[in-house]
């Protein structure tokens, strides 16, 4: 995912850093981060159990999160060299495309987060984290990005921006307490932003956490990214906004999602169904 500002919340103050970010080298435009400070991380040794139980726990998540409606939280090993992680499919995602971005997240996380015993890596599609301490229920707000969904698309210009924004601060709020609502923390809609022109919209979180936290974190989430991803007078005509607990998208087009909205396919193994949203 290339990402174009990365919002740190200190205690006090926000950080902006609106620059382009290539947090990892290797394509298809994906990056990892520590969850730490470069000067606290620590790290495993190559050959270590630590090593061994985190591929086997990172090995074992995509297959399981396909089971389990494209998410899964697990452990693995004992401690002191026990592995949490977790993996994220985005509902906006056919279900093959979820599985291949998982597959290589799966992998690719090891590699870019070489060493490093706490990292997330953001995919255009998913996402993915582990660590050495067990992943909390608490939304993790601390850092949040947002980058266009079509890689280099050029913004669009708006006849009303501020009401854009207006519009989209109510769509994410209600979006939000639906999310917080679904036992798959995900919710979408749309409202009228001009007679002719919709603005459509989704929020996800991961799903272990709780309803508050959740509500909280697509909140903290989406009323950062309104303030700090869209611009004064354009704005991304399609636009991810991401954290370590959740993630959202705005669009002034419609977008596919898999939705928990529709009954199944009488013939598919999945509780979800997949429905064009409109
Ligand atoms: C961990 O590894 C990174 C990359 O090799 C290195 O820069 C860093 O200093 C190491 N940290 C510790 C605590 O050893
Ligand atoms: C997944 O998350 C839930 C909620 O935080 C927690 O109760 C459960 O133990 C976690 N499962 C694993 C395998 O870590
Ligand atoms: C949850 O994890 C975060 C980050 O590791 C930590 O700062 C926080 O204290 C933890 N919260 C609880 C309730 O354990
Ligand atoms: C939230 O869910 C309710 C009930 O299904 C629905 O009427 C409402 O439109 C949804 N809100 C948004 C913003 O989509
Ligand atoms: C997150 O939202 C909660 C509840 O609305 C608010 O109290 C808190 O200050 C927000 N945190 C950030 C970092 O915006
Ligand atoms: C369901 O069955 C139809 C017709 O047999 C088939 O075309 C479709 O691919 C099946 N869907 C799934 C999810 O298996």
């Amino acid at each position: 995912m290339k990402i174009h500002s990365i919002i740190l919340l200190l205690s006090s103050y926000i950080l902006i850093l609106n620059i382009p970010v290539y947090l990892c080298a290797r394509p298809p435009n994906w990056g990892c981060l520590s969850l730490v400070s470069p000067k606290m991380q620590q790290n495993y040794t190559i050959g270590s159990t630590f090593q061994s139980n985190l591929q086997q726990l990172l090995a074992g998540l995509p297959q399981k999160a396909t089971q389990n409606n494209y998410f899964y939280n697990a452990t693995y090993g004992e401690a002191p060299d026990q592995v949490y992680g977790l993996i994220m499919c985005y509902a906006d995602t056919s279900t093959a495309a979820c599985d291949s971005c998982m597959s290589e997240a799966s992998l690719g996380i090891m590699e870019c987060c070489a060493l490093n015993k706490n990292g997330v890596a953001w995919y255009n599609e998913c996402m993915i984290r582990y660590s050495d301490v067990a992943v909390n229920a608490t939304n993790n707000i601390g850092l949040m990005g947002c980058g266009p969904k079509v890689l280099d698309s050029k913004p669009e210009s708006l006849a009303e921006p501020k009401k854009f924004r207006d519009i989209l601060r109510q769509l994410f709020d209600g979006l939000a307490t639906n999310a917080s609502r679904s036992p798959l923390r995900l919710g979408a809609g749309k409202m009228n932003y001009t007679p002719s022109a919709n603005i459509y919209a989704l929020a996800q979180c991961t799903r272990q956490l709780p309803s508050d936290e959740c509500r909280m974190c697509i909140g903290n989430l989406t009323d950062l990214g309104v303030e700090y991803c869209t611009g004064d007078k354009a704005v991304q005509a399609d636009e991810t906004l991401m954290t370590i607990s959740c993630y959202a998208r705005f669009a002034l087009k419609p977008f596919y999602v898999i939705s928990d909205a529709h009954p199944p396919w009488p013939n598919s193994s999945i509780t979800l169904s997949l429905s064009f949203f409109l």
